[in-house]
């Protein structure tokens, strides 16, 4: 393993610019690395030396923000990310998640008692390589989505792992409202990251009012996931365009509000070099005008 710390590339050339999150500047385009695993987000990848080289594509074309968990594989994702980039450059921000575990099944049961958090971030800070974690997203809800119930606990125990030293910023992913308003009453935290995506427009108001606050919208599964896309109106936008579907899907998000981060996942560099290129899309007023069609509800108002 080389010694030798690199700096990232331009990252202003990346379509979205950048976004603050705390005091970490990140590129709004990133990178989800949870399909580097192997099927159903279990064992290793078929193909290994393909999975760094997709990391360090990532890179090469000038990323900040790789998302992961220890829980993908479990710590196969962490491991490929630490194989292929460590020592990280400077300026590359990698944001884990805790919250959840992985069973025999290759389910996703919850894991939020203080211990399976304090375990967790020890685990992310070995697998990572790192005495400090950037971020850490306290994973709620189960594999269904967000549910209910107060966060109090699993949040301070966080809290009190931040205060050692052990994480940078604090986030939340597959939260509720509710959860999230409670979170503000107890520590600050920098992004919200949630299903959503042209289709799933569930937290429309959610985004706006994050926008107004300064605090990150990180949409999960924005291409549709494990479920790809599929609508024939995104299809007519990107035959008007003469790109891909995928590509009007990431502009699109891009252009719903400032506050968006992408984190759209793949296995090949092909496509992620195909992501980057297409989210740079400029949609028309007649492409948005179809596209907010999809959901099924117009969305509300962006804050100015
Ligand atoms: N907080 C949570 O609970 C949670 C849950 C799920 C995911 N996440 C995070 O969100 C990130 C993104 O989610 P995701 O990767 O599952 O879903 P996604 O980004 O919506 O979609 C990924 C899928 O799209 C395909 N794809 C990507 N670019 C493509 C292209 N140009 N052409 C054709 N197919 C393309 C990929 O296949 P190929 O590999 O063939 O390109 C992959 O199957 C994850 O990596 C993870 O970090 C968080």
């Amino acid at each position: 393993m080389t010694t030798t710390r690199t700096t990232t590339t331009a990252s202003t050339a990346l379509p979205g610019g950048t976004w603050t999150l705390g005091d970490l500047t990140v590129t709004r385009f990133g990178y989800g690395a949870m399909q580097l695993a192997g099927p159903g987000v279990t064992g290793p990848p078929a193909d290994r030396d393909g999975a760094l080289a997709v990391l360090r594509e990532a890179v090469r074309l000038g990323i900040t923000h790789v998302d992961t968990a220890d829980a993908y594989g479990p710590h196969v994702t962490n491991e490929l990310i630490r194989e292929a980039l460590h020592p990280y450059p400077d300026g590359l921000h990698i944001v884990t998640k805790v919250g959840a575990r992985r069973d025999a099944d290759g389910g996703w049961p919850p894991a939020r008692e203080p211990d399976d958090l304090r375990r967790a971030v020890h685990d992310n800070l070995e697998t990572l390589g790192v005495d400090t974690l950037d971020l850490v997203n306290l994973r709620l809800g189960d594999a269904t989505g967000p549910r209910p119930g107060s966060l109090a606990t699993a949040y301070e125990t966080l809290v009190e792992l931040q205060r050692q030293g052990l994480i940078r910023h604090l986030g939340l992913s597959n939260a509720t409202p509710e959860q999230i308003a409670e979170a503000e009453t107890i520590a600050p935290f920098v992004c919200v990251q949630n299903l959503y995506n042209l289709a799933h427009r569930q937290d429309d108001a959610l985004i706006d009012r994050l926008a107004a606050r300064g605090v990150a919208y990180v949409p999960y599964f924005p291409l549709g996931g494990f479920t790809p896309l599929q609508s024939a109106t995104l299809s007519q936008v990107a035959e008007r365009h003469g790109v891909r579907p995928t590509a009007v899907a990431l502009a699109w998000l891009l252009h719903r509000s400032p506050n968006i981060l992408l984190i759209p996942g793949t296995s090949s560099a092909a496509h992620l070099r195909e992501n980057v290129a297409g989210a740079g899309l400029a949609l028309r007023e007649e492409d948005l005008a179809a596209l907010d069609t999809i959901g099924g509800t117009r969305r509300t108002p962006q804050t100015p």
